[in-house]
């Protein structure tokens, strides 16, 4: 694979997921479906017991269970589980710690959870809001698991597979990791929701309101918490693989370079990205800001305007400007990994962090491509909207 042809099929994947987007978004509809290869029988309720997990400072977790189409395995899925709370105030911030205090608190863990805000779900962020739900309070994961720990036990072999989503930075979220055919193995599959594009990347280098990367931050926090968490559903903390898939590849991997991570997790899957790809890196983050918060009816004369403005707005509102930014930018920027930011994720250039003999991973990698990594452009459904 070479270099030139990995960055050609970046481009052109990106471009068509924007496109498909905005075909979208002309109808009036911001709906979203994930294809589905995989089939959840959720019909097929056995009168089994609902499993349930206690976690020493955060309370049980009540989920369900399910048997993999066409197989009698018998999975266990607890979804929804906060790893980090975003308060009211603390959108483009690092995530707080979750609340200690509930150790006695049952929660069901059996619903999907809200994706964190993206354009093209703009419809349900706004019905959120309008019930007074606090949008951006979206830091949650689910577990897949075959069996649990033992109630009298605290040891575990079982590998954690921790699925981190694609969909550029401005997409997706951890619904797109269905567990049937990872967990024919035994292995623990955790997948992780975290903040996107304006809400993940929006940097501000003057009043610092706007830190940058803070999707890298959800991250961190959310290996930390697996960390601590994933004995009591049957996984091994000492045995952790992160698995990016396009720009959860690339986030992976830029986390990989921070050294944040680095103790949380040791082995890592890049599918389809790297933290070289240069339509993730961002290049003008000023310039970024303030055009945003301008399409968001910011007053913005320079950048210290930007962050007090834009924590004022909706997240409706800040979707809807990104959307109009990225209409008339050929679809670039506002979703992309910053150079430099304030908690010091991506000091410098990737491409010079891998050259940084401290940074060294010295992990196990698999990294490539799907031999059809991008097909969909020869469909008639991509060039009916080319043309
Ligand atoms: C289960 O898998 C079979 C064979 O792959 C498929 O035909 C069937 O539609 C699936 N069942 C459900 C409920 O989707
Ligand atoms: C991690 O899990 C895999 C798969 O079960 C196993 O082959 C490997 O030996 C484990 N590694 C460690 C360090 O326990
Ligand atoms: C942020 O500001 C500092 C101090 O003025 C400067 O050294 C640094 O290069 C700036 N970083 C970015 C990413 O603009």
């Amino acid at each position: 694979m070479t270099g030139s042809k990995m960055k050609c099929g970046f481009a052109i994947t990106f471009a068509f997921v924007v496109l498909l987007r905005l075909g979208e978004c002309a109808d009036g509809s911001y709906e979203v479906s994930f294809e589905s290869y995989y089939d959840i029988n959720d019909g097929d309720s056995s009168p089994q017991e609902r499993p349930l997990v206690h976690l020493p400072t955060q309370g049980s977790f009540e989920g369900d269970h399910f048997a993999i189409n066409g197989t009698d395995i018998n999975i266990m899925r607890f979804l929804g589980i906060k790893y980090g709370n975003v308060p009211i105030g603390g959108r483009f911030k690092r995530g707080l710690h979750v609340d200690l205090s509930h150790s006695s608190r049952k929660t069901d863990a059996s619903k999907e959870p809200m994706p964190c805000p993206s354009f093209p779900d703009l419809d349900m962020v706004m019905e959120n809001e309008a019930r007074g739900i606090n949008v951006d309070d979206c830091l949650t994961l689910s577990v897949f698991t075959r069996k649990l720990q033992s109630a009298t036990y605290l040891d575990s072999n079982t590998a954690v597979v921790v699925y981190i989503h694609g969909e550029s930075l401005f997409d997706g979220s951890a619904e797109e990791a269905k567990p049937d055919y990872l967990l024919k193995n035994e292995v623990v599959l955790v997948s992780v929701n975290y903040r996107l594009a304006p809400f993940g990347f929006l940097f501000d280098n003057n009043t610092h309101s706007m830190p940058g990367n803070v999707a890298l931050a959800d991250l961190e926090m959310a290996l930390q918490w697996i960390s601590k968490n994933i004995i009591f559903f049957g996984g091994d903390p000492n045995n952790i693989s992160i698995m990016g898939q396009s720009g959860g590849a690339t986030l992976a991997h830029a986390l990989a370079l921070s050294g944040k991570a680095k103790q949380y997790f040791h082995k890592m899957i890049l599918m389809g990205g790297t933290a070289l790809n240069p339509y993730l890196i961002e290049d003008n983050a000023e310039k970024t800001a303030i055009e945003i918060a301008k399409h968001a009816n910011c007053r913005v004369y320079r950048l210290d305007d930007v962050g007090r403005c834009l924590y004022n707005k909706k997240s409706s509102e800040i979707l809807r400007a990104f959307y109009n930014y990225k209409k008339e930018h050929s679809f670039n920027g506002g979703n992309k990994i910053i150079v430099g930011d304030l908690y010091n994720f991506i000091p410098k250039h990737p491409a010079l962090m891998i050259k940084d003999p401290e940074r060294q991973l010295n992990i196990p990698l698999l990294a490539g491509v799907t031999q059809h990594f991008g097909a969909y452009l020869i469909s008639s459904g991509f060039l009916s909207i080319l043309i």
